[in-house]
């Protein structure tokens, strides 16, 4: 069986640890998915950057695009990130050339979803994005496939790492805001720009794609309640632990007569729940189905090891042959998610 080739784009956090993963498990992939999964190609902004990987096996390319059409690549790795920009440049790129794409990209997703789903499918290939959503959780394939059988009732959970981050610590070592932000950051957990992070946005933009799965709607994200935790004092959090909540940073989404609501939010949850127990970058998602009841995935949401575990996955899916719409079901079926937004949860 030929190798399945691949070009990343993007050697930050998310990047170096696939190709870690790549370069440890080689064995391992092949006796998984039954062929070799090579990297023919990279690209980054600065070449000539120590990123503790051995890369000089690799070509490169500076600029993503021409990575992108590159006749040595099958597979399209995104990691970059920015709704638009190269990462959207380079992905339309490669599904023009007739390549897959795997990304970890929630934003370019939630804003450019629908009109990448529809390309993808008049080029007859896939768009992957497992890690875009909860980091190392499956949640994706959840939905997707472990739930193909349910209607889903509702989408619940805390989806951004640095946000449950901030709030945990600031709570349980009494620090304030800018000491934890820093911790958050050295984790690698903070976006580029770290208003997607505690404006709530980057959570968002998961829900959103969630929700489009789950519902069989278009990404709506701009139809989005959305509050950020850049107003939580540690007074607040102070109150709450005194009444015996906590504050999450929580994300829901469901169908209604009216339409799909959606809304991220700072709420309050009892200190003893599972999710107000909820520590540090991890990250908690709810899922809701008629047949299957309620079932809950936790794990970490965020960093290179968990990250670069559910780029793989995908990659490792395509390799076997695993070609799924890239919101689930066909771009064409998906249905408007008529704003309706309640003021509860
Ligand atoms: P980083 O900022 O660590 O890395 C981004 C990489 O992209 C860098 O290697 C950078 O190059 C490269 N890059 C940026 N712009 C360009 C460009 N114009 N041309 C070529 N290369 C470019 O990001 P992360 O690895 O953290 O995130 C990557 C993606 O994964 C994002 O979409 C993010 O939202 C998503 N994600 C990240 C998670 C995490 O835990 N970090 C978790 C889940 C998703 P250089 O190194 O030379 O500057
Ligand atoms: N900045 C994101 C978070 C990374 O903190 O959850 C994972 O998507």
């Amino acid at each position: 069986t030929e190798p399945l080739r691949l070009g990343i784009a993007g050697l930050g956090t998310v990047g170096v640890g696939l190709v870690r993963i790549i370069r440890r498990q080689a064995a391992l992939l092949e006796a998984r998915t039954g062929r070799r999964i090579t990297i023919s190609a990279i690209s980054a902004r600065t070449r000539d950057k120590d990123r503790g990987v051995p890369l000089s096996d690799y070509a490169w390319e500076d600029d993503p695009v021409a990575l992108a059409r590159r006749d040595d690549v099958d597979i399209f790795v995104e990691l970059m990130g920015g709704a638009d920009g190269p990462a959207k440049a380079a992905t339309e790129a490669a599904l023009k050339s007739g390549k897959d794409v795997v990304t970890a990209n929630k934003a370019m997703l939630a804003v450019n979803g629908q009109a990448l789903a529809e390309l993808a499918e008049a080029q007859g290939r896939v768009i992957r994005f497992e890690a875009a959503v909860a980091g190392g959780i499956p949640v994706i394939k959840a939905l997707t496939e472990g739930l193909a059988g349910n209607e889903i009732k509702r989408v619940m959970g805390v989806m951004n790492g640095t946000c449950n981050y901030i709030l945990t610590r600031m709570q349980s070592a009494g620090l304030p805001y800018d000491v934890v932000f820093e911790e958050a950051n050295q984790l690698g957990y903070l976006e580029a720009d770290p208003e997607l992070d505690v404006g709530g946005i980057d959570a968002g933009h998961k829900l959103s794609l969630l929700a489009s799965i789950a519902f069989g709607t278009r990404v709506a994200f701009s139809d989005m309640e959305l509050e950020g935790i850049g107003r939580i004092t540690i007074e607040d959090i102070k109150q709450a632990a005194d009444m015996g909540y906590r504050i999450k940073l929580l994300g829901v989404s469901r169908m209604t007569g009216r339409g799909l609501e959606q809304r991220m939010s700072p709420c309050l949850v009892p200190a003893s729940s599972a999710l107000g127990q909820l520590e540090g970058g991890t990250n908690m998602v709810v899922l809701e189905g008629d047949a299957v009841g309620q079932i809950v995935l936790r794990g970490a949401g965020a960093g290179e090891g968990p990250t670069a575990s559910a780029v793989i996955a995908d990659i490792c899916d395509i390799a076997r042959g695993f070609r799924l719409p890239v919101f689930g079901r066909p771009a064409s079926s998906l249905t408007d998610a008529t704003a309706a937004v309640s003021a509860t949860p």
